[in-house]
């Protein structure tokens, strides 16, 4: 198991399986990983804690990992509670180890810990300050908003492991995981941290100077191989480029007519030889997979009802999703629908034209209540315009 990457660096880590949502929001059917790791050399450093849900297993683990020994250093990366919800609990067992965090972190710790005393404890660290346990030495790299402004990343030179906090994780226990990393990194990374892609940019430009073997996410597996793909992926994912040609078709529906002619896009765009296409019922389908999908392909096309002189909400959310995670340099179609005034084209269209280099297709399909075979020809034109 990758997690055994090192004789040094253990992996204390613990799955959650009883979570329904992550972050209070994220499905998780396959639950979620809190990753902390242990360096044992001449001093001991633990590289974060866990969410409050799990602390007493990752204590155990902890001191499973060390022994007779106890902790000189807590590393705490990021002060978001699924990292650093188990602080206290490791200071009152560990009262003399000291920990270091980014003058940022500092600030939070009374904000999230009221009237927990850290004075003597606290050390705040730079850009490229080490810290020294022996011949493992850590270096600190910052990495503000990936994917909150405090956050650090950390960077041992002598086994050249990249604790990368939140970035390269990916929704899913370890228990769980079956090899496919992207799918659910992908949906963690667009959803959590897609609004930062500028920050995950000058991220890359800095590991681009480092000589990393091994990637020690947060969250997910740890990343012993073929590390240019998972870095060339985020490279992708952050300069807002399309990942695969295709075209998600989005759609909210009341009584069926909505979902019946974007399926029957679908079909169109199939036939027409779009390379992929994928269908989201935004009523139905998990949101965040549509936000997924939709910065995963190149083109989307977007069908909705008329609700009360504007949008159906679900398309609402769904647009408002993409408008703060910045989507961005894509190509979009539209189908209305209303039964006596269709305007959810136009209020559709108003909020795309506030997100950045996206090419609306002026052919708007507006449907009466239901498809007719008179529509056909006008889906038709505007399946053209989103695959030329
Ligand atoms: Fe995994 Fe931003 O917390």
């Amino acid at each position: 198991m990758a997690e055994n990457f090192s004789n040094n660096i253990k992996y204390i880590g613990v799955d959650d399986l009883d979570i329904d949502l992550f972050e209070g929001q994220y499905k998780v059917p396959e639950g979620m990983s809190y990753n902390s790791y242990l360096i044992l050399d001449e001093k001991v450093a633990v590289m974060d804690t866990v969410d409050a849900r799990k602390t007493s297993d990752w204590l155990a683990n902890l001191k499973k990992e060390l022994g007779a020994r106890t902790p000189d250093f807590l590393i705490v990366q990021h002060m978001e509670p699924d990292h650093a919800g188990s602080i206290t609990a490791f200071t009152e067992q560990y009262p003399n180890a000291q920990i270091y965090c980014t003058a940022q972190a500092v600030k939070m710790f009374p904000q999230f810990f009221d009237g927990v005393d850290f004075s003597g404890k606290l050390n705040a660290v730079k850009e490229g300050d080490t810290l020294a346990l022996g011949q493992h030495i850590l270096s600190f790299i910052m990495a503000p908003m990936i994917h909150w402004p405090e956050v650090m990343m950390t960077y041992e030179q002598s086994e050249k492991v990249l604790f990368a906090a939140d970035a390269f994780g990916k929704f899913g226990a370890l228990s769980k995981y079956d090899g496919d990393w992207a799918c659910e990194a992908r949906r963690y990374y667009f959803n959590i941290v897609g609004k930062y892609g500028v920050q995950v940019q000058n991220l890359l430009k800095k590991a681009a100077n480092l000589d990393i073997k091994t990637i020690c996410p947060l969250h997910g597996p740890v990343l012993t191989e073929n590390l240019e793909y998972y870095i060339g992926i985020y490279d992708t994912w952050s300069k807002y480029e399309p990942e695969n040609e295709g075209v998600l078709v989005a759609y909210a529906t009341f009584h069926g007519g909505t979902a019946e002619a974007a399926k029957k896009m679908a079909e169109i765009l199939k036939a027409k030889g779009a390379k992929k296409v994928a269908i989201a019922d935004l009523n139905r389908d998990d949101l965040h997979e549509a936000v997924e999908d939709a910065f995963r392909y190149n083109a989307m096309v977007i069908a909705a009802p008329t609700y009360d002189g504007n949008m159906s909400p679900a398309m609402h959310d769904f647009l408002h999703h993409l408008q703060l995670k910045t989507y961005q340099k894509r190509r979009v179609g539209i189908i209305e629908n209303g039964s006596w005034a269709p305007v959810s084209g136009r209020i559709m269209r108003a909020m795309l034209e506030e997100m950045k280099n996206i090419e609306i297709v002026d052919t708007v399909v507006t449907i009466k209540s239901r498809m007719k075979k008179t529509d056909i020809a006008s889906l038709e034109q505007l399946a053209d315009a989103i695959l030329k």
